[in-house]
Formats: structure tokens, sequence, C-alpha cells
């Protein structure tokens, strides 16, 4: 028997007599004000620019201060978002979270972020899928929107990796970063030719002792501290990132011809390369920010899509497929026409 995949394989958009698409109507970023150069890094630890820059692209990170939580900078991200959309927060009634760094175990960073932003309607929920959690609330949103259950969704990714990184660790703590990036989504019943096409997400638990965090509530008295076996990690995301941008062109009847933008996720410059390279994109197709805020998990993509709109790259009606790959493992991909 065939069951039926992850992938929702569908028509691009509505009709007047189909189920609502789903538009991204805003998007908003917030990065911590304090920046961590690679060189400042090397004074604390056995490490050097050089090292970072070769092996990631990484040149700096922002660093959160204590009062910029996870829920702090997911609001920050929202409102700006809801600007962007030109709607404020009585426009929203689902909010989705993608974050490995809440402020607590519960309530969830999303309800939190609900009360700070003033929604009192709706639901809000985070999801773990690390820093594929984006790319999965999209795909969740989606489906939500079209099966009618909410028609104004913030998806947001927002996380404070400093806080669960082990310093003393050259081979993690330079490749991380905090920050907080959100799109606010919204049903579309008039506009057939634009939103969210198609979204393909993914996970396989073999792998969960390639990338995790160490400890967790319940495990007693067990400092919380990322772990990661990098070759693994880079071996995977490369093959399975591959896999992904080609089943969401693939599911959609396209080429790599057809895509004016990739936003990947922002873990390093060698697998953005490696994926620009196979969509046979040109270099400024790709939207890069790893360099300047290294990988900040699930919000790297709402702060990459955030930069290249508001910088007036992504325009409307413009193609853009974004893919992720995250601790579980987890990826996915997605196909917005913006
Ligand atoms: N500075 C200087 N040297 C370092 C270092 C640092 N920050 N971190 C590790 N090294 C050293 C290692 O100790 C090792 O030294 P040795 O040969 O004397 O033992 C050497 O550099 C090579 O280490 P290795 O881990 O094999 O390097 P690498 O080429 O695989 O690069 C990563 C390491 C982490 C940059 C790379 O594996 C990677 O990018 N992996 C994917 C990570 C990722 O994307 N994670 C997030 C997914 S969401």
């Amino acid at each position: 028997m065939t069951l039926p995949s992850t992938t929702s394989d569908r028509a691009p958009c509505t009709t007047p007599d189909r189920a609502p698409c789903t538009t991204v109507n805003g998007v908003g970023g917030y990065l911590p004000e304090r920046i961590v150069t690679n060189d400042e890094l090397a004074s604390r630890i056995d490490t050097s620019d050089a090292w970072i820059r070769e092996r990631t692209g990484i040149t700096q990170r922002h660093i959160a201060s204590p009062h910029e939580t996870a829920t702090f900078m997911g609001e920050q991200a929202a409102r700006r978002a809801l600007d962007a959309a030109g709607v404020g927060p009585d426009a929203v009634d689902a909010i989705i979270v993608g974050t490995s760094t809440p402020d607590q175990g519960f309530p969830a960073t999303a309800v939190a972020i609900q009360g700070a932003l003033g929604v009192t309607r709706g639901f809000a929920f985070d999801l773990s899928a690390a820093c594929s959690g984006f790319v999965y609330g999209v795909s969740i949103a989606d489906a939500m929107i079209r099966a009618g259950q909410c028609h104004g969704v913030l998806v947001i990714g927002t996380e404070v990796y400093s806080r669960i990184l082990n310093w003393q660790d050259r081979g993690t703590c330079v490749l991380f970063g905090d920050g907080a990036g959100a799109v606010f989504l919204r049903a579309n019943t008039e506009h057939a030719d634009r939103g969210i096409i198609s979204t393909h997400i993914h996970a396989d638990g073999r792998y969960g002792d390639i990338l995790y965090i160490d400890g967790a509530t319940g495990q007693t008295a067990k400092p919380q501290h990322l772990v990661m076996n990098g070759r693994e990690v880079f071996r995977h995301a490369v093959g399975k990132l591959a896999g992904a941008v080609d089943e969401a062109l693939a599911a959609n009847h396209l080429t790599h011809n057809d895509i004016d933008w990739l936003v990947p996720h922002q873990a390093n410059l060698r697998i953005i390369d490696a994926m620009g390279k196979r969509l046979n994109l040109r270099p400024e197709q790709v939207v890069i920010t790893v360099d300047r805020h290294a990988n900040t998990s699930a919000a790297s993509i709402p702060l990459a899509l955030d930069e290249a709109v508001r910088d007036g790259r992504i325009q409307p009606g413009h193609l853009i497929l974004i893919e992720a790959l995250g601790g579980g493992l987890t990826w996915g991909s997605a196909l917005i026409r913006f």
C-alpha cells in the first residue's frame, strides 16, 4: 500500500471554489545589539578568525543580553512582521514558534508572545524541530490555513543558542548566534498566482546522536549543552538538502531556471554554496547572512528573508525556495511565490 507522504503536492494556490492558499504578507527580524567577532572569541578560546572563516564563512554573531530572551526577541520580530503586513495584532489567530531555547518548559514561547502582543483569540504553540523549526512551522501553518482552521498566522523562529553552548567547546561555540525572525501568513482567496506552493518535511530519528542538546527538563542537574558531530552533520546536510530541493522542484514540475532566490538555513557557507551549485543558481541569487549572523537555528531563514525583502532583492512575484536541516535529524523545503 502506498501511504500518503509528508510532502504536500498541490496545484499552485487557489481558485474561487477551492480552499484558500497561504500568502506571506509580512516579514520581520530582530538581532541582539551585542556583536561578538571571531577575534573576540579567539581571545578566549583556542581558535582563530582564519579557521572560522575558512571552514564556515562566519565572521561575527549577535549574542543576546539577559533581557533578550526567546520571547522578547520573538515578540520584536513578530511586531515588525505585522507592521510590514500593515496589520495589527488583531489580525492574528494563530502563533507557531520554532525554538530549541524556550524561556521555560511551559507556558510555550508562542503563548508568551501571544500575551505580549495582546492577542486573546485563536491558539499558540511551540514546535521542536531544531534548525528546521521555521520550515516545519510554515508547513503546519499552510496546512491549517488551507483547512480553514485559522486565517492569520505568525510563524516565528526565535533562538538564544548562546545559553546552551559549551563555551569551552571550540568545535561548536564558534558556529552559532542569537536572533529571531517572523512571517505573517494569511489565507488568500484572491491572488491565484501568489503564495506557498508546496512544503516537504522529513525526520529520521536514527541520527539523533549526531546533533542534540545534552540534558533536558526532567533529567536532574544535567547542564544543557549543544553536542555535535560536525563531520557527520555536514555529510547528511549536503545529501538530505539536495534531496529536499529536488523534491520541491519535481513536485511542481519546475526546474532550477524557475527559481529566483534560494533562502537557505544559514549553518555553513560551504553547505549553502553546495546547494546553490546544485540548483545551478548564480551566487547572487542565494541570500546569505551566515557571515554576519552565524547559525541562528530556527530564526535563520526568516532573518534572511527579512533582509532580502527589506533591501528590495525579493520582489512580489518572485519564486523563493527555502530549505533547512537540523537536529533529529529533521529537514525540509518549501516553495513560495511572494
Ligand atoms: N578553531 C580551530 N580549530 C578547530 C576549531 C576551531 N573553532 N574547531 C575544531 N577545530 C580543529 C579540530 O580540533 C581538529 O583538529 P585536529 O585535526 O588537530 O583534531 C580540526 O580543527 C578539524 O576538525 P573537524 O571537526 O574535522 O573540522 P571540519 O573540517 O569538519 O569542520 C565544522 C568543522 C564544524 C566547521 C564542519 O564539520 C561543519 O560545518 N559541519 C556542519 C555543522 C553544521 O552545519 N551544524 C549545524 C547544522 S543545523
